[in-house]
């Protein structure tokens, strides 16, 4: 892609961020040099996106290894848990911090533990690699799926939340699909749900889209069965933030609804994530951990306030879409559908 700039890059001890709440406006980059920095720009939304915000912590803990040299293994789990605490629902950091204690604790029992900070920086470009290679299999996956589906067209698909390169680094989970779909011919139009109240749609999306020259609207969230009534939509895709055990899978505010309107009208819905968006710990969504935001993200637009001044807001960040209302969930292992406990265990591997 042309005229990208990356939302993640590591040079010399300096974490460089693109910072995602100036997008589309400004693109401003911030430097992070500390692991109170990184944490920072996770919980405050410099970078988001259940991908990248594992990316910034296996990162956060090299700029830990980095200002910290007498730092000890419990040091280290600890400045884990404190870069986990930053956001509670995407998974994948958890799941990149765990992996980072174990390069650490390993760094340990073998004396290398001088090259911790190195140790991690390779990790981290390893995730990234993967991930690209990941995400693009994932496309592939989807694109032969909608083939079998709906025959060889231009599709009209629907999004929401932002899960292009923004979100994952290289590539993207579900817009990586759109992009690949594009690549291919295969795309007649886009929309785009602005997704209040952070509106990562309109500001994000529409970005990425309109970077690829892919025909695109953005849409309100309201506007769910208008289009699927009307024969809009040919498919939806989005991404996830954590996906358990059942199949349940906690995504941006207001995808669920999106899933029970295209249940209604029996437009295809998938869900694609790597599976360091899976949760195998949890039996269902009902275990998954939303994030609930400051409320002023509803009552302002911008600096200005919206609201009348005595009302509140209550803003939960996420939600979980029901395993049944998800017609598959794309992962780098393939396609999980119909979505149930045994398919995800069977096309994953895990037990
Ligand atoms: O609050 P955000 O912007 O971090 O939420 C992001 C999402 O919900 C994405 O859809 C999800 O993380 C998938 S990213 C590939």
């Amino acid at each position: 892609m042309k005229n990208i700039i990356s939302p993640l890059t590591w040079n010399n001890g300096i974490l460089s961020l693109l910072d995602q709440r100036k997008l589309p406006l400004e693109e401003i980059i911030v430097e992070n040099r500390t692991v109170e920095d990184a944490y920072n720009s996770i919980k405050d939304m410099v970078v988001r996106g259940a991908p990248l915000i594992g990316f910034t912590g296996i990162f956060g803990m090299a700029l830990f290894a980095r200002t910290n040299k007498e730092a000890n293994v419990e040091d280290y789990i600890k400045a884990a848990d404190y870069l986990n605490s930053s956001r509670p629902t995407a998974v994948n950091l958890a799941y990149e911090l765990e992996r980072c204690v174990e390069i650490v604790k390993s760094a340990f029992s073998n004396n290398t533990s001088l090259e911790i900070e190195s140790l991690l920086v390779k990790f981290g470009y390893e995730q990234l690699d993967l991930i690209h290679r990941d995400n693009l299999s994932m496309a592939e996956t989807a694109m032969k799926d909608l083939e079998n589906r709906l025959g060889k067209k231009k599709y009209r698909i629907m999004t929401l939340c932002n899960t292009g390169y923004l979100a994952c680094g290289p590539m993207g989970t579900a817009l990586g699909v759109i992009s690949h779909l594009y690549e291919n011919d295969r795309v007649e139009h886009v929309y785009a749900s602005e997704t209040r109240p952070y509106m990562q749609g309109i500001r994000l999306t529409s970005y990425e889209l309109k970077k690829q020259n892919i025909p695109h609207d953005i849409v309100v969230e309201g506007s769910f069965s208008y289009l699927m009534k009307n024969k809009l939509i040919d498919a939806i895709f989005i991404g996830a933030d954590r996906i358990v055990r059942n199949g349940d899978t906690a995504n941006k505010i207001g995808s669920s609804t999106l899933s029970i309107v295209a249940k209604h009208y029996g437009v295809p819905f998938f869900v694609v994530a790597p599976t360091s968006s899976f949760d195998f710990s949890s039996e269902s969504g009902e275990s998954i951990p939303i994030e609930m935001r400051d409320q002023n993200e509803i009552l302002f637009v911008r600096e200005q306030r919206v609201a009348p001044l005595e009302t509140s807001a209550l803003n939960p960040s996420f939600d979980v879409t029901d395993a049944e209302c998800i017609t598959g969930i794309i992962c780098e292992e393939g396609i999980i559908s119909p979505v149930s406990k045994d398919n995800l265990l069977k096309i994953t591997g895990r037990k």
